[in-house]
């Protein structure tokens, strides 16, 4: 890891240190995401998300679930596919169109850029704790039932931050802002929510080895531009539920407030 970078860089260097393999579950349950190093490809990532779970299919993936993600020659390039560019990626969650989207996200470095790439990653929870104080108002918009539609062949239609059903929980779902159709309320909400997620957004230029774990449900993951031929690989992992890992924003005292 090259540097790290927040505006609370010793909270983050907290969070953002680097465990071995055999501590990611620990790191993964205390903080929702886990940094590691000592991985050499997909066949190292594919065995550490099966200490934590099983590996769900994606359709940019390979047969084994593993996603490369590197710039592809595809003559479609939006919203969702900028991954597959030199491009810079906003934070987002991935699978935000699932009736349940990935819990959690791995990702391997295989070949670090030769400039930029930076992974970007914006806790959640903090972005919910952020709004619910500073603009309260936003926050409701975001937790309509009607605020935000995803996808077109699986369609979400509800709020940014979902609770679960079981009450306990908040999802996160959110998607760049062109590739979600939101309430006009929930537009005019997405600015304190971009300014909430800039000024919680902390970085890792990760090298070749190193990747990490998120928990999809809370974290925000995107990557700076780059130059030179990065090479990620990406799995998604559904935990077991001996684990008892429980996925999403927990904790959140302004629940009662933030409900609209
Ligand atoms: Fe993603």
């Amino acid at each position: 890891m090259d540097q790290l970078q927040s505006k609370d860089a010793h909270d983050c260097a907290r969070i953002g240190r680097i465990v071995r393999p055999d501590e990611v579950h620990a790191h993964l349950a205390e903080h929702g995401i886990a940094v590691f190093q000592g991985l050499q490809g997909a066949q190292h990532l594919i065995e550490l998300g099966q200490t934590l779970g099983a590996v769900l299919p994606h359709p940019d993936s390979d047969e084994h679930g593993v996603t490369v993600i590197t710039e592809r020659n595809s003559p479609r390039i939006g919203a969702l596919t900028a991954g597959f560019t030199r491009a810079a990626v906003a934070a987002h969650t991935d699978r935000a169109d699932l009736p349940v989207p990935p819990p959690l996200l791995l990702t391997l470095c295989t070949v670090q850029a030769t400039m930029g790439g930076e992974s970007i990653f914006v806790d959640g929870a903090a972005v919910h704790r952020v709004l619910a104080v500073q603009a309260p108002d936003a926050l409701r918009a975001l937790n309509q039932p009607g605020a935000v539609s995803y996808g077109r062949t699986h369609v979400y239609t509800g709020p940014v931050f979902e609770p679960t059903s079981h009450g306990r929980r908040v999802r996160l779902r959110l998607w760049p802002r062109d590739a979600g159709r939101f309430s006009p309320e929930a537009e005019s909400a997405l600015e304190p929510l971009q300014q909430a997620i800039s000024a919680q957004t902390f970085t890792m230029r990760l090298k070749a080895g190193q990747g990490y774990v998120i928990d999809n449900h809370r974290w925000l993951h995107g990557r700076r531009p780059f130059t030179g031929d990065r090479v990620m690989l990406r799995i998604g992992v559904h935990p077991h539920p001996t684990m008892q890992l429980e996925t999403g924003i927990a904790n959140f005292p302004h629940q009662r407030e933030g409900r609209g």
